[in-house]
């Protein structure tokens, strides 16, 4: 679909369908509603005062101009209270009316600035998440569908109407909007991409690919390299498959200090089973996803490229699968980290944290600013905060409120979890410096306890998106399946800590 500023009054526009909006309590019309509900002879107004239109967010109203506008139909979208307005509310009405507009097999359609104006929201702020509402919520993964006989059409243009006077504004706000959803996107396909696909070779492949495209240095480590290195938490992960881990580096020079500001450090497990201590079939399909923080920053990092600020950024993305086999790893192996550390191998299906041991080992001697892990680590943390908000762990409060800030200009929720020291406790080891689970209780903090092992001092989030990278339904500006978070976080953070 392509997204466009139009300078033209809405009533003016020739679309098949025009889209502007109702707020809930709000009767009386003005601006663009009110240019629409005059031309039709104050149709809006009748359904306003019978009920039938309350504002209510998310409420669509399908209005037939039957000639008496250029447009077809006009789309009453409601926003709900004007004082409760959000950059994310409009994010979420814009992908529902989108959907609804496409079932329909509607091609053009054209929209009102929404929202800008309340609550500071600007024109370009409301450009860019109409932007990022009609792309994300207009996804689908339709790549292995061959069947013809369902109908499946997309909606070819979306114009966003504005005067003279904001017609740059709106502008940018497309094109970052675009630049962000696309990246978004990118991150969702390579997470719904099947496994027998998706292989830790794909997956580099995916990054060189990206990197030649966008202007990144790539380098990507084999198995004898990431053998050299002594990445042996990362090797024994990888050691009961047949397909051979791959190790990506990805970097952003935006500046010409030698220092990178940030490191961004993604787990990417291909396929997770468990291994030797194997998980239930039950969802085991799911677990195709476990590589889901591995494509957000790979994802993010693409998306910074286009942006291009004046800063380094390096993406880093340990890939493997984790399957049992005669040569797999077993429970009660001890495994010796990139960093020296050792660790033993309690159950084989904490893998995460392993090879993130070693890329967090491998960031830390690239000596960054700022290191963020973002990782599918816990099924605790899901159990903690269920679908709703990803996990945040950290040593710098300073970095922790700067990421939760980024997380929620791109309504990517995020909540902060403890740290305690206590919680190390559940990861002495007596046979290894330390072990790689704990008990029954706190998963996800011992989890990021483990993580902080590997971070030797440098300010670090750890991002657990065990239960954000997937939706299990359609909501929004989320379908179901791989949601792409939270890489609109990222490249938002990265922007903030240019500033
Ligand atoms: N990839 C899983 C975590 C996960 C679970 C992500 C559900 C998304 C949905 C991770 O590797 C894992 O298996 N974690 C174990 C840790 C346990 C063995 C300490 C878990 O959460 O059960
Ligand atoms: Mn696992
Ligand atoms: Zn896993």
């Amino acid at each position: 679909m392509e997204v466009k500023v139009s300078v033209d009054n809405i009533v003016n526009i020739k679309a098949d369908a025009i889209i502007v909006n109702a707020f809930a309590g709000v009767k009386r019309l003005d601006g663009d509603i009110a240019a629409v509900d005059a031309s039709l002879g104050g149709v809006i107004t009748q359904l306003i005062n019978q009920g039938e239109i309350k504002g209510k967010l998310n409420e669509i109203t399908l209005i037939h101009s039957l000639g008496k506008l250029p447009a077809a139909r006009v789309i009453v979208t409601g926003l709900g209270k004007p004082a409760e307005l959000s950059l994310n509310k409009i994010r979420g009405a814009v992908a529902e009316t989108c959907r609804w507009l496409r079932q329909k097999g509607i091609a053009n359609i054209a929209t009102v600035a929404q929202g800008a104006g309340l609550n500071d929201i600007t024109p370009e702020s409301a450009a860019q998440a109409i932007t990022e509402g009609a792309l994300l919520g207009l996804y689908s993964f339709r790549r292995y569908i061959t069947s013809k006989g369902d109908k499946y059409r997309e909606i070819k243009q979306l114009l966003i109407a504005g005067n003279k006077e904001v017609k740059h504004s709106l502008q940018r706000g497309i094109t970052k909007g675009k630049v962000l959803a696309e990246a978004t996107n990118l991150a969702r396909d390579m997470v719904n991409e099947p496994a027998n696909y998706m292989t830790p070779t794909q997956m580099a492949m995916t990054a060189e690919t990206l990197a030649e495209d966008y202007g990144l240095e790539v380098s990507v480590l084999d198995m004898e390299q990431i053998q050299d290195l002594g990445m042996g938490a990362l090797l024994g992960v990888a050691q009961g498959s047949q397909q051979p881990p791959k190790f990506s580096i990805l970097h952003h020079r935006g500046s010409n200090s030698g220092k990178i500001a940030v490191a961004l450090v993604g787990k990417g497990i291909t396929f997770d089973s468990g291994g030797i201590s194997i998980k239930p079939s039950e969802k085991m399909d799911e677990m195709k996803g476990d590589m889901a923080g591995g494509a957000a920053v790979i994802a993010a990092i693409t998306a910074i490229a286009q942006l291009n600020p004046k800063i380094n950024v390096t993406a880093i993305i340990p890939a493997t699968e984790n399957l049992p086999s005669g040569s797999a790893l077993k429970p009660g192996d001890i495994l010796t980290t990139l960093s020296g550390k050792t660790i033993e191998v309690v159950n084989t299906d904490a893998e995460g944290r392993l090879v993130l041991a070693d890329a967090l080992g491998y960031a830390t001697q690239l000596k960054p600013r700022h290191i963020i892990d973002v990782a599918t680590l816990t099924g605790a943390c899901m159990v903690a905060l269920g679908h709703v908000c990803t996990g945040a762990f950290g040593s710098n409060q300073a970095l922790m409120d700067k990421v939760i800030a980024a997380g929620n200009e791109a309504g990517e929720l995020i909540w902060q979890m403890p740290m305690y020291d206590e919680y190390k406790e559940q990861i002495k080891s007596n046979v290894a410096d330390i072990k790689n689970v704990g008990n029954r209780y706190g998963g996800a903090i011992t989890a990021a306890k483990f993580l902080a092992e590997f971070t030797d001092n440098t300010p670090w989030v750890h991002l657990d998106i065990a239960g954000t990278s997937q939706s299990e339904k359609e909501q929004g500006y989320l379908v179901k399946g791989a949601t792409g978070v939270p890489v609109r976080t990222l490249v938002n953070l990265v922007l903030a800590l240019t500033k």
